[in-house]
């Protein structure tokens, strides 16, 4: 045994109560969304291992901002961001999508230095990834008592509001949000307000309204990872739902819609031709140039931040920023 590696005991939330598989889901959602008038893929199902490995390339390219502009709202403003979240005492810092927790890392780092008390609850689907950040912060942070919860966000939630009772900061970083469409960034941050009490607060970074140029760059750059990232969930359903899609009569297509601030992805049929998906057990056709929709990330203003917290019952109490005002780190409070 490595002695290194202490095992801490993760709650694991992740096994279906139904017994179904997520392979089940996988070819449903596929077969539904490859059957629709306009057709469509979830970009959930981006992250396989490689989809994972390509958008980590993403996120060191010179052309996505994102991830650059949201470090340098959290190191130039982790002071006061702990400061905010630990006034009013001990709480729990629930991390949700917390992966490999880089940015995260960046306040327990100053939690740490200001000796706050608080507890640091990551939640995410992978159970090798909880695991890993488990070692690290043993090894980097072990004085942060971390409680790594493996599972989905809303199951993780339901758990933490029965185990975990006092006061709670859920992080929603990266722009995740702005996968979601309107109507599910409501649904999502409505239920996420429906399992926190007065005193709790929710901390997300927003990809913020630019140069359109710059916006498009980041979905659409030079070196073309993010066309194999796009690419990429074909060869995903080929292996996993025993697909025939050539991936070289489909290509990329990424455009940005300024009045919505949604930058939209697709893969392009490039002639007319017949898919087989062995566990779906139906053949799809499409026409010469019929678009895949696969991914949306939308852009916000301030105004229409503010305008969502407050339909979902939020508040803004601080909204930190980078230089450039790129990209945003909203914590609300509850309304
Ligand atoms: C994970 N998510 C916030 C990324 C985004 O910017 O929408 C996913 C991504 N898609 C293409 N590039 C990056």
């Amino acid at each position: 045994m490595d002695l290194n590696t202490t095992l801490v005991p993760m709650i694991d939330l992740s096994r279906k109560e139904d017994g179904s598989s997520d392979n089940a889901a996988f070819a449903r959602d596929v077969a539904e969304g490859l059957s629709r008038k306009q057709k469509h893929l979830s970009s959930r199902y981006f992250y396989d291992g490689k989809g994972s490995q390509l958008f980590q390339q993403i996120m060191d390219m010179p052309e996505y901002y994102l991830t650059r502009a949201e470090f340098e709202v959290l190191n130039d403003n982790k002071t006061a961001m702990a400061e905010h979240f630990a006034k009013d005492g001990f709480f729990h810092m629930i991390d949700l999508g917390a992966g490999d927790a880089l940015k995260t890392k960046i306040l327990l780092r100053e939690l740490t230095r200001q000796q706050s008390s608080f507890d640091y609850v990551p939640v995410d689907i992978s159970g090798d990834a909880m695991q890993q950040l488990n070692d690290s912060l043993q090894a980097e942070m072990p004085d942060v008592n971390v409680q790594a919860v493996v599972g989905e966000y809303f199951k993780a939630l339901e758990w933490l509001q029965e185990n975990k009772s006092e006061r709670k900061v859920v992080l929603f970083l990266g722009s995740n949000i702005g996968n979601f469409e309107i109507n599910e960034a409501i649904d999502f941050l409505t239920t996420i307000r429906s399992y926190l009490s007065p005193g709790d607060k929710l901390f997300m970074g927003i990809d913020l309204r630019k140069d359109p140029d710059v916006i498009l760059k980041a979905y659409d750059d030079a070196a073309g990872i993010t066309a194999e990232f796009n690419l990429n969930l074909l060869s995903r359903i080929n292996r996993e739902l025993g697909a025939d899609f050539s991936l070289e009569n489909f290509r990329h297509y990424a455009m940005y819609n300024p009045l919505e601030g949604v930058m939209r992805s697709f893969l392009i049929s490039l002639k007319e031709q017949e898919v087989a998906i062995r566990d779906t057990g139906r053949t799809f056709h499409f026409d010469a140039w019929e678009a895949i929709h696969t991914e949306n990330s939308h852009k916000y203003s301030l105004d229409q931040i503010s305008e969502l917290g407050k339909t979902c019952g939020f508040e803004i109490e601080t909204v930190f920023y980078d230089n450039r005002k790129q990209f945003a780190d909203v914590l609300f409070s509850l309304r």
